[in-house]
């Protein structure tokens, strides 16, 4: 049987049987040839293999990470595609935050871009490998480009830990590394071919960062959705029960406008920098 993403797998599995994944919600992508499912759930990490399975996507893995979410998840990683004993997932972990991409030098950054690639290459990861981003924006960033120049691009694979990435960064392929001039002036368009928004991952997020996803939430409210922005100019917290469907409709938002305008040239992607233009040039010009 076929699948065409994750959402099919669900509407397949026969209706007295029980369904073998847990609960979850579902935003498709819907970009062609470059279509793919954000999934969205607790506990769901642990299904990857799964996911992966239904997406014929069988080669070795290679995940990136950082040392925050290492720190937690560790066995997990080691754990998520149960292929472990058969040497075929690697993991590669890099000094954790912002630290990845913006307080390092330039030439650091892209030492640690040299550094991931090397270590794909002495695994001698092939083109039907995956890359796996395990981590918040700034892993996912540096991943995906990773992923989209490896052997001039193989498959990419997202697993974000922060609630910014999982209803900003995690989603419409943007993929990139900051020059000291400005920025993500370096990177590509490399779609996910999957993306499992684990929200328990959220439980050990730094308060200071779940705040900043919700920023991004209250700016989806704002563009697109007034029930949505009423519903977060009350309290939320990483436990409420309806938090699934909060980024269901942030990613859903996303979704609509990455389809109409992927590679940011007609001005409606555009709109999502609203916010991040000004902020980015507040830090570049206070240094912060
Ligand atoms: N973070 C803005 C975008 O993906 O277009």
């Amino acid at each position: 049987m076929e699948y065409d993403g994750i959402g099919d797998l669900i509407m397949t599995t026969p209706a007295d049987s029980k369904p073998s994944l847990p609960p979850h919600r579902t935003v498709r992508v819907d970009l062609g040839p470059r279509a793919y499912d954000v999934v969205i759930g607790r506990g769901i990490r642990k299904n990857l293999k799964t996911y992966l399975d239904a997406l014929g996507l069988f080669g070795p893995i290679a995940v990136v990470t950082d040392a925050n979410v290492y720190k937690f998840y560790n066995v997990e990683i080691a754990d998520i595609s149960s292929r472990a004993d058969d040497d075929s997932l690697k993991t590669v972990c890099l000094d954790p935050g912002e630290k990845t991409k913006e307080l390092k030098s330039f030439d650091a950054v892209f030492q640690d871009y040299a550094f991931v690639q090397s270590a794909l290459a002495k695994w001698r990861i092939p083109r039907s490998g995956i890359v796996i981003a395990h981590g918040g924006g700034v892993i996912g960033d540096l991943a995906g480009f990773v992923a989209a120049t490896y052997l001039r691009g193989i498959n990419f694979v997202q697993v974000p830990t922060t609630l910014l990435a999982m209803v900003d960064s995690s989603v419409g392929g943007k993929t990139g590394v900051n020059l000291p001039e400005g920025k993500n002036l370096v990177g590509a368009f490399h779609q996910p071919k999957l993306v499992v928004a684990d929200l328990d991952t959220l439980a050990t997020l730094p308060a200071r960062e779940f705040s900043a996803g919700m920023a991004e939430v209250i700016k989806y409210g704002a563009i697109r959705d007034k029930a949505l922005f009423d519903r977060v100019s009350k309290p939320v917290k990483p436990d409420d029960q309806d938090l699934d469907e909060i980024v269901e409709k942030c990613v859903t938002i996303k979704a609509r406008i990455v389809e109409r305008d992927e590679f940011e040239t007609k001005g409606e992607r555009a709109l999502l920098n609203f916010g991040h233009t000004i902020g980015h040039a507040i830090e570049k010009a206070t240094e912060y």
